[in-house]
């Protein structure tokens, strides 16, 4: 066999080819006596390629056992299609079959569930719609690196395995090579201390700012929260720039120019993937996505957000008052109902935020900012840092952290502080933002949940 052109170029060919090779995995297959046809998808594209193949050919001798899911191997004529829907075909001059698919393969019917095909979360890549969640993945990764790339950012490698908990919830999953009888001595465990997989790459990224300027981290992160929502996961990806000389405003700009940007290179460059979103999973998707990237998004305080709640007739479970952590009814209900768009909600009480937000003058708010979306809530969370070394200090105290585990960062302050910030993306839930997908678990190859790790 020839060299292996992938799905994806045959049919972008612009001219009828006289051999060319394609292999992937079979669709579907329709005999007659005189050929058979079968529907090739190799994963490059949401579309199969068709392929006639006569009887007779040299490798038809195995054509029954090229079912539904067999890995197979097509050489011949690239020619123009009869059929409608599609411009080129294929007319083989010889087959091969790499692998069967005996009739157990659990993709032999379609129509599975969502929830079933999480099982087979190792087979599920093979379906139309996982194939273009995973390659709009790949995609929506690129396009991260790129709009940094654009604006002079450095991409840094922030470590996994940390001493230091960012967000300080105690949200952390320990890394020890010490067996369950000795772990309460952290002195002889591994690194000589308690350490952790990171929660955020913040305060890593923080000390890069104050050196680059411009810095993204862009990795997994792990929580251990007992959170059994559709927007949560033990291990996600995040994305956090952090701009020296920036503050809050900047911040916010930022923000709501990256999810824009985000959303238009999708909109132009998912090379047919979001048909099957706006078709299956979400009619309104593309109106949606076309409506984000050209309309401004809103802005409120978060004393303004509570007024609004307050004032909306609404019953909320958790009930709405100055000073407490808005609730994910809240923020839909500010995205969704009252804004009908994306909103930045900024100016946090104090009190329900972490250790290194900046302390606004009025002495009870924090320059902090949330960035919520129709259909999902809150998508970015970020902030101003506390520049200001006496100040950070006496909230490290507050918030019991110990001075001498946190000296490095106390040190940003001492020489040469400035005034920075940044935010975290949640990188799946932006996925499920330009996908439609209801649940963090479908757009994670394999998903980590409490109580779920099962591959
Ligand atoms: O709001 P968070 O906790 O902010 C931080 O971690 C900051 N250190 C970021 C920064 O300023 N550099 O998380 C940021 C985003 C959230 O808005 C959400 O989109 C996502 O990360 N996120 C999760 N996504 C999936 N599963 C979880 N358990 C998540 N927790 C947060
Ligand atoms: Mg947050």
């Amino acid at each position: 066999m020839s060299m292996r052109t992938l799905i994806k170029s045959a049919l972008s060919s612009s001219q009828a080819l006289e051999a060319i090779t394609v292999k992937g995995w079979v669709r579907t297959r329709r005999d007659s006596k005189a050929f058979s046809f079968i529907e090739l998808n190799d994963g490059s594209s949401l579309q199969n390629l068709q392929c006639i193949v006569d009887a007779g050919v040299p490798g038809y001798e195995d054509i029954e056992r090229m079912s539904t899911g067999a890995a197979v191997g097509i050489t011949g004529k690239l020619v123009e299609s009869q059929g409608a829907g599609q411009s080129w075909e294929v007319h083989a001059s010889s087959v091969k079959l790499y692998g069967e698919a005996p009739t157990d393969f659990p993709l032999q019917k379609k129509g599975h569930s969502q929830e079933f095909l999480r099982s087979i979360a190792h087979l599920r890549p093979r379906t139309n719609l996982y194939g273009a969640v995973f390659r709009m993945r790949s995609r929506l990764a690129f396009a991260i690196h790129q709009f940094f790339k654009e604006r002079d950012f450095s991409y840094i490698h922030t470590p996994i395995i940390t001493a230091s908990d960012c967000e300080g919830a105690g949200e952390m999953f320990r890394v020890t090579t010490q067996s369950q009888g000795a772990k309460d001595a952290p002195e002889s465990d591994f690194f000589g201390k308690n350490t952790f997989l990171t929660v955020s790459g913040q305060l890593e990224g923080e000390a890069f700012a104050c050196a680059l300027s411009n810095i993204y981290t862009f990795g997994p992160t792990f929580r251990a929260e007992n959170s059994h929502t559709t927007r949560h996961a033990s291990e996600f990806w995040m994305v956090e720039p952090e701009m020296a000389f920036c503050d809050l405003e900047d911040d916010m700009d930022l923000a709501e120019e990256f999810v824009k940007y985000l959303v238009r290179y999708i909109l132009e460059q998912h090379e047919g993937d979001l048909e099957i979103f706006n078709k299956f999973v979400d009619k309104g998707l593309v109106e949606r996505l076309n409506f984000v990237a050209e309309r401004p998004f809103q802005r409120v305080s978060y004393t303004e957000a509570v007024e609004i709640l307050l004032a909306s007739g609404q019953t909320f479970e958790y009930p709405v008052s100055w000073g407490a952590n808005l609730q994910s009814e809240h923020e839909r209900y500010l995205t969704e109902e009252h804004f009908k768009c994306p909103t930045t909600v900024y100016n946090y009480p104090k009190d329900v935020k972490p250790f290194y937000m900046r302390s606004n003058d009025d002495g009870k708010t924090v320059a902090a900012m949330d960035l919520l979306v129709p259909g999902i809530g809150e998508i970015i969370g970020g902030a101003q840092r506390e520049e200001r070394y006496d100040i950070l200090e006496s909230n490290m105290q507050a918030h019991g952290l110990s001075k001498e585990e946190y000296a490095w960062y106390l040190d940003l302050r001492k020489f040469g502080t400035c005034p920075h910030a940044g935010f975290g993306l949640g990188f799946e839930r932006m996925l499920m933002f330009v996908t439609g997908m209801k649940n963090i678990r479908d757009v994670i190859p394999f998903a980590r949940t409490p109580g779920h790790c099962e591959f």
